[in-house]
């Protein structure tokens, strides 16, 4: 156990496939198993915008031993990002191919991160309350989640969070050209394949709805991001635990 958190490796559960929650974890691992086999830098080889941004906007805490738990870190361009900050970094993903690139990183300055595989609610549960200064994810929470996943997510990042910890997260905004595209799965989700995954968009208002409790939130803004390519939105998100 380190800085409150049970390890929890290893391969997911066994659990059916099919349309329930474990079907979709099982959905997600294998896309983005297949992406990272293809290319190990397909989203970039250095930390992505919205962490070099939220580092700019964090106020100059001593991050040295600070736990950060990063949630959905692909092959962990973020999380040893956060861990050359100095912060004790504990992630998870269910997809093995981008977790296996990302524990084979070395950086002899660095404590490295902890790379855990498995789903983001079970992990969230092995933490201890009030034990983490920064819960942090890049364009995870709007992969195939359902509201009631989502709710269920942000009452345990409140759990862990230390009073005056961070969520920072960035989303897929609902302004996004991709919005409405594909086949509607839900309020505001849709799945794009076979160009995409199951998107589940966020308005502004649904992001305010998800941290109205015991949250403060600090930032709320919407930015382009991926160029002439593949132009994006996506919402930056800042919530401090009250
Ligand atoms: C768009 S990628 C972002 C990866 C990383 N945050 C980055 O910016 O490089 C989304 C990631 O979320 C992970 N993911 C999606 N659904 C998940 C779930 N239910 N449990 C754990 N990880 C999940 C995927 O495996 C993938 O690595």
């Amino acid at each position: 156990m380190r800085g409150g958190v049970r390890s929890s490796g290893g391969p997911l559960p066994a659990r059916p496939t099919g349309a329930g929650r474990w079907g979709r974890v099982r959905r997600q691992e294998r896309f983005w198993n297949r992406l990272y086999r293809s290319d190990p830098a397909i989203l970039g080889a250095g930390p992505s915008a919205f962490a070099r941004w939220f580092h700019r906007w964090l106020p100059g805490e001593p991050h040295r031993g600070n736990l950060l738990v990063e949630l959905g870190c692909g092959y962990g361009r973020d999380a040893w990002f956060w861990a050359a900050q100095g912060y004790a970094v504990e992630a998870v993903d269910c997809a093995g191919v981008g977790l296996r690139q990302a524990r084979s990183r070395t950086d002899a300055r660095v404590d490295p991160p902890r790379f855990t595989q498995g789903a983001l609610l079970p992990f969230l549960q092995g933490i201890r309350s009030a034990s983490v200064s920064v819960v942090y994810s890049n364009l995870v929470l709007n992969m195939d989640f359902r509201e009631r996943e989502h709710r269920a997510f942000f009452g345990e990042v409140r759990r862990v969070l230390r009073p005056g910890g961070f969520h920072a997260y960035s989303v897929r905004s609902s302004h996004d050209p991709w919005y409405g595209k594909g086949r509607k799965v839900a309020p505001d989700t849709y799945d794009l394949s076979p160009r995409g995954s199951v998107m589940h968009f966020f308005s502004p208002e649904y992001a305010r709805s998800l941290g109205s409790s015991g949250f403060r939130n600090r930032v709320i803004r919407e930015v382009r991001q991926g160029g002439k390519e593949f132009p994006i939105r996506v919402l930056y998100v800042v919530d401090e635990r009250r």
